[in-house]
């Protein structure tokens, strides 16, 4: 297969999808030591969405392909390749990509899931923009899908108010024009963060047993202030450097994309690459930290609403479990 190095990808069309049900910070209160002001306080989160009971992650995803399909005019047939980033895969196995694939009658597609927290979308994002950038694909589904609700400890009042659910789609195509599109990546990742974020059973170290049930070694472990340290230092940090790499200042910076974890960490990014908070895309506020959803979904939101424009630079940033975390710089094209 030859290899094109005259092509990059850029973004043609987005898509999202949040599940109905809204779940206000007073349920917490209903239950849990807890408070709204805690929490609106301490996370910025005021309200997330949780997804029906019945419906997996792939419901969600599906509809946010569907979404971005519609907003390109492209039918299922046209795409290639479909990488699905996500923790709360449909099953074990088959992936959640052959699940999508199989329903949505994407026939000429090939397609996997890839697992990197927080940071899959941008993991997703830097892989598919190989393929096309190789010219070995055209039309490439990046999806970010999660139904956190599935895996959270509703007892835990420690990661329980932080999550919800959601899915955003995005379509990549090459370009001749190397001044546009997927610009530049910088990813990161450091195991030996595991002990701090994780979900320790249901894989092949702690099959699903009695006494991992018991131990709730299928939920969500999230020991929240040691990974708040290292979060606020390595989101910004790489947000800044790959400002500095490629000689942008803050004024040349439209909008800051960051993962939705904590407002706190978000705004501590944005001063770190001297941004007023007005460039920085946030609705935590209204979904929570949707893993996988965060950043595909704030694209979606702010190019419907007319926010993003054609020649925008925007960062994309994120920290998670792993640990993960990384920048994209995107120039902004459609
Ligand atoms: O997305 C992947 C990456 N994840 C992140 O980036 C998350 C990073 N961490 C965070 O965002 C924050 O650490 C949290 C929002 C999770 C917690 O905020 P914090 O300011 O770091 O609180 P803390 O964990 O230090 O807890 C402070 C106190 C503790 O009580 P004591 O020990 O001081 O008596 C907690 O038990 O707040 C308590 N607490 C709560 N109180 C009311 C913890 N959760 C709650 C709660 N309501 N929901």
């Amino acid at each position: 297969m030859s290899v094109n190095t005259k092509l990059n990808a850029r973004i043609t069309a987005t898509g999202h999808y949040v599940p109905d049900n809204v779940i206000e910070n007073k349920y917490f209160e209903s239950y849990l030591e807890t408070s709204d002001t805690w929490i609106r306080d301490r996370t910025g989160i005021y309200e997330r969405r949780w997804l029906d009971k019945d419906k997996p992650t792939s419901f969600m995803a599906i509809k946010a392909i569907e979404d971005c399909l519609k907003n390109s005019n492209t039918t299922p047939e046209e795409i290639e390749l479909i990488i699905v980033t996500t923790v709360t895969p449909d099953m074990m196995y088959p992936s959640t990509a052959c699940v999508i694939q199989n329903q949505m009658g994407m026939k000429n597609a090939w397609g996997f899931d890839l697992s990197a927290a927080c940071s899959g979308f941008l993991f997703g994002l830097n892989t598919a923009a190989q393929f096309i950038r190789t010219g070995v694909h055209k039309k490439v589904i990046v999806v970010g899908a999660d139904k956190m609700s599935s895996i959270i400890n509703p007892e835990d009042r420690n990661t329980v108010i932080l999550f919800g659910d959601g899915a955003g789609a995005v379509l990549l195509e090459p370009t001749e024009d190397l001044s546009t599109g997927i610009l530049d990546s910088i990813l990161h990742i450091d195991g030996s963060g595991e002990q701090y974020l994780n979900q320790r059973a249901g894989g092949s170290l702690h099959p699903a047993t009695y006494e991992t049930i018991d131990k709730k070694m299928h939920y969500v472990h999230q020991e929240g202030k040691a990974v708040f340290k290292v979060a606020v230092i390595g989101m910004a940090e790489v947000s800044y450097e790959i400002m500095e790499k490629n000689n942008l200042k803050s004024d040349d910076i439209a909008w800051l994309v960051p993962h939705q974890a904590n407002l706190r960490i978000i705004s501590a990014c944005a001063d770190r690459m001297g941004l007023g908070m007005d460039k920085v895309m946030v609705n935590i506020n209204k979904y929570g930290n949707t893993t996988s959803g965060t950043i595909p979904i704030c694209l979606s939101e702010w190019y419907k609403n007319g926010k993003l424009k054609k020649g925008d630079n925007i960062v994309l940033a994120s920290f998670g479990a792993g640990y993960t975390w990384g920048a994209i710089l995107v120039k902004w094209d459609i």
